[in-house]
């Protein structure tokens, strides 16, 4: 099975464009508050990276790993904490930071969990939201790109591990 990136979906400069949309409008509703960013790995690290130095206000981060799809672009609807938070999220006002939001399942588990560590408060920012393929229903506070039903490599989603270095978003094309 190989992989090759056949369209670029979205260009670095529309990316630049919209982090900075994203960031000030972050700042502005966390503004006095105890902003703390859980970024999941490994998808999320560019878009968060960016997106960081991108709200002017003070927050602290860390970081989550769960378990995806492998080399597989379905989910197994099985989600499982691969690595936790060092932090205690007790008053704090918790963003959680995903690369893409498809089917849903992920996140709708790890609010379910985050939850029950009771933060001040939770919301979601996601760089992209595949719509089309939802089963769990999810509000997405924070919501970057809307895209179409395709498989989606770059800035830091993979297909296999490969792509997430990419500065742009690209469609793949599998062949076997
Ligand atoms: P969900 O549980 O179906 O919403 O999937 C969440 C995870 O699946 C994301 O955090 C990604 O790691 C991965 N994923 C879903 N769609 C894509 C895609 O188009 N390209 C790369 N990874 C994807
Ligand atoms: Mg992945």
């Amino acid at each position: 099975m190989s992989a090759k990136v056949c369209k670029t979906l979205i260009s670095e400069e529309e990316i630049k464009e919209k982090i900075i949309e994203m960031g000030q409008r972050i700042a502005k509703d966390y503004a006095g508050k105890n902003l703390f960013v859980i970024g999941i790995l490994k998808g999320s690290i560019i878009f968060l990276s960016d997106l960081v130095r991108a709200i002017p206000i003070p927050l602290k981060m860390d970081f989550m790993a769960v378990s995806s799809y492998g080399a597989s672009t379905q989910t197994s609807g099985v989600v499982r904490i691969l690595k936790d938070l060092e932090t205690d999220l007790t008053d704090k006002d918790v963003l959680i930071v995903e690369d893409i939001v498809d089917t849903g399942l992920t996140l709708s588990y790890l609010i379910d969990n985050l939850r029950s560590r009771n933060p001040k408060s939770l919301n979601i920012c996601t760089f992209l939201d595949k719509p089309s393929r939802r089963k769990a229903t999810i509000e997405l506070e924070y919501n970057g790109f809307e895209i179409p039903d395709e498989f989606v490599v770059g800035y830091g989603l993979d297909f296999n591990e490969e792509f997430r270095n990419l500065p742009y978003i690209g469609i793949v094309e599998i062949t076997k």
